[in-house]
């Protein structure tokens, strides 16, 4: 497996591979690979000739007080991983090399930014379509991988390849969890053994809405009022949100319609936000 640094020798790289003939597929991760990351890899390998893993903590999309110094890495497992996943190239670049001195330029989608995790987190969907942005046209991807695990994400990825007439097919992948449902992410680390066990209950909520939702039941008020009270007996610091949004236009609604809805939360435990959502279909 190859390990490239540089914008110009990915570059260089990806369009030998494409005169070559080789459909090239990219999975954009900030590291610390777990299954949910090597499913995707997986996936980018079944659709293509060539992966290419992208690892890069990206600074613009951490808010002030975020994350961001103390984002768990671990290049060398991550690199390991990568490679059993399927993964032919890593392109690791450092801060300098994505954002050298004076960069200016930000991509934001005006449509589905500025709710749910938007709201929460008013600079970080700027960050990221600016960076994935880059790393497309850095890695000229034929396929790229997303996880569902960040739904909101997906969404306005798609929607931005989608309106900059960007030449790549977005794929989005189901979301990985542990055994008892957590749903994997880089994030988990930080959970003591108590917060880990109560962190169980965003999955068990999510499922027991939609089995009210199978049984009938039409009111976003009433299914979030269960939801919140089950989500409360696991104590957490902070309810963020309980979202019910129609998943093809990401904009929330206050009464469930067929075909589908796509339910999405975001809980404090202590200082670890933790995000997962569930794809509902309703019949009508
Ligand atoms: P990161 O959190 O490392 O996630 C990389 C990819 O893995 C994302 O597409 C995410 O949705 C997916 N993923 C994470 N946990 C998953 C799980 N349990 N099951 C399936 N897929 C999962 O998302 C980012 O990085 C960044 O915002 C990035 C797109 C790389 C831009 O910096």
């Amino acid at each position: 497996m190859k390990i490239i640094a540089t914008v110009r020798e990915m570059q260089e790289t990806s369009e030998q591979l494409r005169r070559e003939g080789k459909r090239i597929g990219v999975v954009p991760t900030m590291g610390f690979l777990h299954a949910g990351h090597t499913s995707l890899i997986v996936k980018a390998r079944e659709l293509s000739d060539v992966v290419i893993t992208t690892i890069f903590v990206n600074p613009t999309q951490f808010g002030p007080g975020e994350d961001f110094e103390r984002y768990p890495r671990d290049f060398e497992r991550d690199c390991k991983k990568a490679e059993e996943a399927g993964s032919t190239i890593i392109f690791s670049p450092d801060v300098r090399e994505m954002y050298p001195e004076g960069f200016a330029s930000y991509v934001e989608v005006e449509h589905g930014s500025r709710i749910l995790e938007g709201k929460f987190r008013p600079t970080h969907f700027r960050g990221v379509t600016t960076v994935v942005l880059k790393l497309l046209n850095i890695t000229k991807p034929h396929a790229v991988v997303f996880g569902q695990k960040d739904a909101q994400q997906a969404f306005l990825i798609q929607k931005m390849v989608s309106d900059l007439n960007v030449e790549t097919s977005v794929v989005v992948a189901p979301i990985v969890r542990e055994k008892d449902g957590l749903a994997l992410s880089s994030r988990n680390v930080y959970l003591n053994g108590t917060e880990r066990e109560r962190a169980t209950q965003l999955y068990r909520s999510l499922k027991f809405a939609k089995e009210k939702i199978q049984q009938g039941e039409r009111s976003v008020d009433i299914l979030r009022a269960e939801m919140k009270r089950m989500l409360q007996s696991a104590q957490p610091t902070q309810i963020d949100y309980i979202a019910f949004v129609r998943p093809d236009l990401f904009q929330e609604i206050e009464h469930i319609q067929p075909p589908s809805v796509l339910i999405a939360l975001a809980v404090r435990f202590g200082g670890t936000r933790l995000i997962d959502n569930h794809l509902v279909s309703v019949s009508s």
